[in-house]
C-alpha cells in the first residue's frame, strides 16, 4: 500500500514541474530552467504516447518499460515499479530486492534487470488493462510510462446448421444458426449471402465482462436458388469464419397440376384408340393390298364384292383373303 503511495507522490511530482506556478523571474539562469523543464515535459509527453500489446490468453506476453540501466550502474541503484490501472503493484524492485509481488501475479511474474522489461506468463484474461513503468534512481523518476494490454481469448470456428421450416416450390423457408464461444473479448458476428452482407440477430453470453464469451446468430432466410452463406466472428482485430451451402431443397420440375386419373385415363383412351386402328388396319388392308397384286385389273370388282361379305362373316373373309 505504501509503495502504491509513493508511486503515486511521484506522479505528482511530474505533473507539478510540468505545470510552472509562478511567472518566471526575468533571469537568464530561469529562463534556462524553463527551458529544460520544457525539454523534460515534451519528453515525456511523447512518452505518454501509449504503447499498445496485444496478446493472448496462455501466452507470454512482454512489456516493454521506458528505460534500459547502463552497464556502469545495475538495478542496485534503482527503484522500479511495475502497476496496473495505477493503484495495483504488480511488481516492484528496490535496491535490487523484489519488495512486492501481487497475489494474482504470483509466479506469473519476471522482470529483465537491464531493460525493466516486465514478462507476464500464462497470460489471463484478467491481465488487460493498462500498466505503468515508474523508473526512479536516488528518488527522481527517470521515466515513467504505460503500456496497454489488450488480451484476446481464440473463439471456436463458427458452427453454422441450417434447419427448413417451410417448404414450397417457390421457396425454401430456413432457420440459419451460427455459434462459436470461449473467445474474449466480446466479438461481432456478421454474415454474407453469396456476396451480400447480411445481419445476424446476434445474442451474447458471458458470466462477466472480463469471462469468455459465447455468441449465437439466428437468421431466416427464404431460399429460391442454392446460396453460400458465411458467418465471421472477429474480436481484437482477429478473425475466424464459416461457410455453408444451403440448397434448395424442393424443386418442383414437374408441375403437379394435372392429376395422375387423367393422365391414366388419357393413356388408356390412347391404348384403345390405338388398338382399334391396328385391329380396323389388320382386317381392310391385306385385302386392298392382295386386290391389288394378285387380281389385277379386276380388284375393283373383288373388292366392292368383298366388302359387302365383310360384315356377315369374319372368319370367312379373313380365311379367304389370306389364300
Ligand atoms: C529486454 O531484454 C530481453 C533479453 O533479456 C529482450 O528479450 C527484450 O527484447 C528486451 N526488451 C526491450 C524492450 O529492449
Ligand atoms: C481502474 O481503477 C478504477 C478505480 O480504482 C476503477 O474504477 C476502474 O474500473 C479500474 N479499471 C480497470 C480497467 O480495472
Ligand atoms: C509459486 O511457486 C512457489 C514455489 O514454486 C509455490 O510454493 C507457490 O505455491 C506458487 N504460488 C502460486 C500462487 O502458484
Ligand atoms: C482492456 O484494457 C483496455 C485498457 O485499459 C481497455 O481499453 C479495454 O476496454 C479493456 N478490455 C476489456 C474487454 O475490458
Ligand atoms: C454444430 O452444432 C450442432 C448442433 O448444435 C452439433 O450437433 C455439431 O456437433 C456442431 N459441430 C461442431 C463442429 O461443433
Ligand atoms: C464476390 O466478391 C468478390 C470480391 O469482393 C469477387 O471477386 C467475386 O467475383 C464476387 N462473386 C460474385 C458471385 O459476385
Ligand atoms: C432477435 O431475436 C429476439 C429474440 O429471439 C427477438 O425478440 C427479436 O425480435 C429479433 N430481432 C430481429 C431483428 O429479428
Ligand atoms: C459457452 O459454451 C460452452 C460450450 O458450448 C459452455 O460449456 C459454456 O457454459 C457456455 N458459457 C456461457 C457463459 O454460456
Ligand atoms: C418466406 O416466404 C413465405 C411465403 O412464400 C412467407 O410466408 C414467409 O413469411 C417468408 N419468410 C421470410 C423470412 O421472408
Ligand atoms: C462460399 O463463399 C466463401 C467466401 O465467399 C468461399 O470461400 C467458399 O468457398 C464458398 N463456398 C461454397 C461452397 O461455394
Amino acid at each position: 500500500m505504501q509503495l502504491t503511495k509513493m508511486a503515486k507522490k511521484t506522479r505528482s511530482y511530474r505533473k507539478m514541474m510540468c505545470l510552472p506556478a509562478s511567472p518566471p523571474a526575468p533571469a537568464l539562469r530561469t529562463w534556462l530552467r524553463l527551458g529544460l523543464f520544457v525539454l523534460l515535459c515534451l519528453g515525456i509527453g511523447q512518452a505518454l504516447e501509449k504503447k499498445v500489446v496485444k496478446s493472448k490468453v496462455g501466452e507470454k506476453v512482454s512489456l516493454p518499460c521506458c528505460h534500459e540501466i547502463p552497464i556502469s550502474e545495475s538495478l542496485h541503484k534503482y527503484r522500479v515499479y511495475w502497476q496496473k490501472n495505477i493503484t495495483d503493484v504488480v511488481l516492484a524492485y528496490s535496491e535490487g530486492n523484489m519488495i512486492s509481488k501481487h497475489k494474482r501475479y504470483q509466479n506469473r511474474t519476471e522482470m529483465d534487470p537491464w531493460n525493466l522489461t516486465l514478462w507476464i506468463s500464462p497470460m489471463e484474461i484478467l491481465d488487460n488493462g493498462s500498466y505503468q513503468c515508474v523508473v526512479q534512481r536516488n528518488s527522481v523518476v527517470v521515466c515513467d510510462e504505460s503500456v496497454i494490454l489488450f488480451v484476446t481469448a481464440d473463439f471456436s470456428k463458427p458452427n453454422i446448421t441450417a434447419e427448413v421450416s417451410a417448404d414450397s416450390c417457390e421457396s425454401t423457408e430456413m432457420v440459419i444458426m451460427c455459434s462459436s464461444h470461449g473467445g474474449f473479448p466480446k466479438p461481432r458476428i456478421s454474415g454474407a449471402l453469396n456476396n451480400m452482407s447480411v445481419e445476424w440477430n446476434a445474442t451474447w453470453a458471458s458470466e462477466s465482462s472480463l469471462s469468455p464469451y459465447n455468441v449465437t446468430g439466428k437468421l431466416v432466410l427464404n431460399v429460391t436458388k442454392d446460396v453460400n452463406i458465411t458467418c465471421s466472428i472477429e474480436y481484437n482485430g482477429f478473425a475466424k469464419s464459416t461457410s455453408l451451402l444451403l440448397k434448395k431443397t424442393n424443386d418442383c420440375f414437374v408441375p403437379p397440376v394435372p392429376p395422375p386419373y387423367n393422365v391414366i385415363t388419357a393413356s388408356i383412351i390412347i391404348v384403345i384408340t390405338f388398338i382399334l386402328a391396328i385391329t380396323l388396319a389388320a382386317r381392310y388392308l391385306p385385302r386392298h393390298v392382295c386386290s391389288h397384286c394378285c387380281k389385277g385389273q379386276n380388284s375393283v370388282e373383288e373388292g366392292v364384292k368383298d366388302s359387302m361379305k365383310a360384315p356377315l362373316s369374319d372368319k370367312g373373309t379373313a380365311e379367304t383373303s389370306s389364300v
